[in-house]
């Protein structure tokens, strides 16, 4: 299949994503200049369960200070900044769509991580770092809208230091039926391209990883979308993924409970030699 690189860019695409964050962060009381990772928690993690998720994720995995992080399809960067800003390391991001790469720099100066988070326009599929640069691959909710699944574990295994890990959240298909559409990564199947896990898991292991953990995190979520769609915060992800969202969140919960797609949380380690 081939990718939709294009596609992809413009569903993540809405313009005026700052201006929207500003205006609803001074409704709220907050100065838009002089911001934090907690004050924009309920808005900047763009996958499914939020900032929840970026914590068990971060909680399985080993970063210290001296950690170097790659987050790739960083969004608007807010799960890099939480890691920078927890434990202090150092986090590269690297997005498709420069809206968002656009949004996150200035989010990142206005937290005063610029030192620690460094945003880039560019593609999971050809990443401009030398080999074995990084501690810790990060990835959150991208690998749906990429057809090319070895290229993306090529590359983030090429990055990765021996020892270092790559820590994903994604979505597989599952056994009961065909996905419900809108989801939060596509309107229709031209952009969704999800796999059966077992598929996913010889895709690991085909590029070299092994495979630590690969944890079926989806009632977790399904939770998280039941709070969050029946209770929005004030900070919502809506200002930047679009007013359809809570429609497109509920097809993914029901997905998940009708067993349709199932949301994996996977840890491999890219073995020493
Ligand atoms: C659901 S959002 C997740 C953003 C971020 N990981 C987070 O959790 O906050 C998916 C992101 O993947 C990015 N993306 C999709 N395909 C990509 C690719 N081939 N290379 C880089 N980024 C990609 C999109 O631009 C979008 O920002």
């Amino acid at each position: 299949m081939a990718e939709r690189t294009e596609d992809v860019q413009a569903h993540w695409t809405r313009p005026g994503v700052l201006a929207r964050i500003d205006a609803a962060l001074t409704e709220l009381g907050h100065d838009p200049q002089n911001l934090s990772p907690e004050i924009l928690a309920t808005l900047e993690h763009l996958h499914s369960g939020g900032l929840a998720t970026t914590r068990r994720q971060a909680n399985r995995i080993a970063v210290t200070e001296d950690s170097r992080v790659l987050d790739v399809g960083c969004g608007i960067g807010g799960p890099a900044r939480y890691l920078a800003h927890t434990y202090g390391c150092r986090v590269d991001g690297i997005d498709l769509t420069p809206e968002l790469i656009e949004t996150g720099r200035v989010l990142t100066e206005r937290c005063k991580l610029a030192d620690r988070v460094v945003l880039q326009v560019g593609n999971a599929l050809d990443l401009p770092y030398p080999d074995q640069t990084f501690d810790v691959v990060w990835c959150q909710n991208v690998a749906m809208n990429i057809s090319d699944k070895a290229g993306l574990l090529a590359g983030a295994y090429r990055v990765l230091k021996p020892g270092g890990l790559f820590t994903s959240t994604e979505y597989s298909v599952g056994a009961g039926g065909d996905i419900i559409f809108p989801v939060p990564w596509a309107y229709d199947s031209s952009i969704n391209f999800l796999e059966p896990a077992d598929v996913m898991r010889a895709r690991y292991q085909m590029a070299g990883f092994r495979i630590l953990e690969w944890v079926n995190y989806s009632n977790v979520v399904i939770e998280h979308y039941e709070k969050m769609l029946s209770s929005p915060p004030k900070l919502t992800n809506r200002l930047i993924v679009g007013d359809d969202a809570p429609e497109r969140q509920r097809n993914s919960q029901r997905n998940l409970i009708e067993g349709r797609a199932i949301y994996w949380m996977i840890t491999a380690e890219r073995p020493r030699l």
